[in-house]
């Protein structure tokens, strides 16, 4: 993508004084989903959560040109809402919040983002990564399918709206170490 070559997307573990910008990036993509009638990310975000996450060390920040365009965060958190012991969770990792600011959408970067996901699950020993969609979201579960993911089923919790589940095989063969466009530290 001509725009990664002139401008690499770095992706950093986010700290603590990244909180507010994490929030920012992901208030961006509610209104942005607010504004296509979609009622996914509608609710208040769980800061509590993001904050867990951050002390953690799984939520990741991506910047282009020092500006913070994006954000992931991947964790070993089988949500048992979603994934029960047949599943053998702990054979993946699983990914969260995954948004790009509105304005770098259409580049790709979400493929960059997972990618790292990828390494991420491959340097900690997993075979598969794995995710779960807002149920009523078919423009974002088409998303994952045209972009290498296979659909596991559907669990429809009565508490949660999202539950469209994902997962893909890590081979050998995908080395994400060195794509191009992608700079980790
Ligand atoms: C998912 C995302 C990170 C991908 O970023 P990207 O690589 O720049 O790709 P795009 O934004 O161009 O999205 C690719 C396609 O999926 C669609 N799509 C992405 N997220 C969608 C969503 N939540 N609902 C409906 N459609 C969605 C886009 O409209 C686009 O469709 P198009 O090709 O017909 O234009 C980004 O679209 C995003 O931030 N979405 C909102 C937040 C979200 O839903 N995250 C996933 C949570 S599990």
């Amino acid at each position: 993508v001509e725009f990664h070559r002139r401008q690499p997307l770095i992706i950093r573990r986010a700290s603590h004084k990244d909180l507010s910008t994490i929030q920012s990036i992901l208030q961006d993509a509610s209104a942005w989903l607010q504004s296509k009638g979609s009622d996914q990310w509608q609710r208040p975000l769980k800061i509590e959560r993001i904050e867990n996450d951050l002390e953690n060390g799984s939520v990741y920040l991506g910047e282009i040109d020092g500006k913070p365009v994006a954000t992931i965060t991947v964790d070993d958190r089988a949500d048992p809402d979603f994934w029960s012991s047949e599943d053998c969770p702990e054979q993946a990792l699983y990914l969260h919040r995954m948004a790009v600011r509105s304005a770098y959408r259409g580049k790709g970067l979400g493929d960059l983002l997972i990618q790292h996901a990828e390494q991420l699950a491959k340097e900690s020993g997993r075979s598969k990564l794995r995710l779960d969609a807002w149920r009523t979201n078919k423009g974002l579960q088409r998303y994952y399918a045209m972009h290498g993911w296979t659909y596991v089923r559907t669990v429809n919790a009565e508490h949660r709206q999202s539950g469209a589940l994902f997962e893909r095989c890590l081979t050998v063969e995908d080395t994400p170490n060195n794509v191009a466009g992608i700079v980790q530290r």
